[in-house]
């Protein structure tokens, strides 16, 4: 089964996925987690979405779908996550996955805009994981170390009130309308985003009967 973790910036797709990982096994494929570390490395690729990046602007469609083609090559049971974010993304996929036989399930992270702020501002990331933290919300046991492998924690760059509105503006214009796109073809799910992490993992395993059948009958 792919998942693809459809919502705005802060919406929590990083986290779920996360969980789902660590309880089922599904491998997480997150864009920004990949761009990041293209740039810390300084490839040609992380140069070039480096300025989008720190301006809150999508990186272009064409440099997204290679480097897509590449990392899904092989997924199977996976959690797409910040992926398609683009009509013309969503139709590549699409036609990547047709190729294999197998339909995404698009699970849409419902919330409030107005918790989005706060969730962006208090996070903490180790950024050779991916793996989230929130001063408030989810806090790491020592502060500034991530719990699993004992390197630091970071604030993103783009998490700056001014990039985070522009992000949030990209996603209205160009990501939004995939929720209209999958709705469509009747392959989605919404979940309550706006409950606190476990609820939300909750609403997301009983949403999912493959997932649910799991935990029933491991
Ligand atoms: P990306 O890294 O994908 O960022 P994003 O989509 O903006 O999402 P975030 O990582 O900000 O949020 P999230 O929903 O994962 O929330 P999280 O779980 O961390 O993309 C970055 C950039 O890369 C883009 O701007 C673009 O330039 C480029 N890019 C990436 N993909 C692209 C693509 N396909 N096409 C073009 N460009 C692309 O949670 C946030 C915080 O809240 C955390 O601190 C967490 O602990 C906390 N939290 C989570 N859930 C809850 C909860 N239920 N209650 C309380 N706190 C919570």
């Amino acid at each position: 089964m792919i998942l693809v973790f459809l919502g705005p910036p802060g919406a929590g797709k990083g986290t779920q996925a996360k969980v789902l990982e660590d309880r089922f096994g599904y491998r997480q494929i997150s864009t920004g987690d990949i761009l990041r570390r293209h740039r810390n490395e300084k490839t040609p690729l992380g140069l070039e979405a480096q300025e989008y990046m720190s301006a809150g602007k999508l990186v272009p469609d064409d440099l997204i779908i290679r480097m897509m083609e590449a990392e899904l090559a092989g997924a199977e049971n996976a959690i797409v996550d910040g992926f398609p974010r683009t009509i013309p993304q969503a139709e590549a996929f699409d036609a990547l996955l047709a190729s294999k036989n197998i339909t995404p399930l698009a699970v849409v992270f419902d919330v409030d805009y107005a918790v989005l702020t706060e969730r962006i501002t208090g996070r903490w990331s180790n950024p050779r994981t991916g793996r989230v933290y929130h001063t408030l919300f989810n806090p790491p046991q020592v502060a500034g170390i991530d719990d699993e492998d004992g390197g630091p924690l970071v604030q993103r760059e783009d998490d700056k009130a001014e990039v985070v509105t522009k992000r949030l503006a990209e996603y209205d214009e160009k990501t939004k309308p995939l929720i209209g796109y999958y709705d469509g073809k009747g392959t989605t799910i919404h979940v309550d985003a706006l409950g606190d992490i476990a609820s939300v993992s909750q609403a997301i395993i009983a949403a999912i009967p493959d997932l649910a059948a799991e935990l029933v009958d491991p």
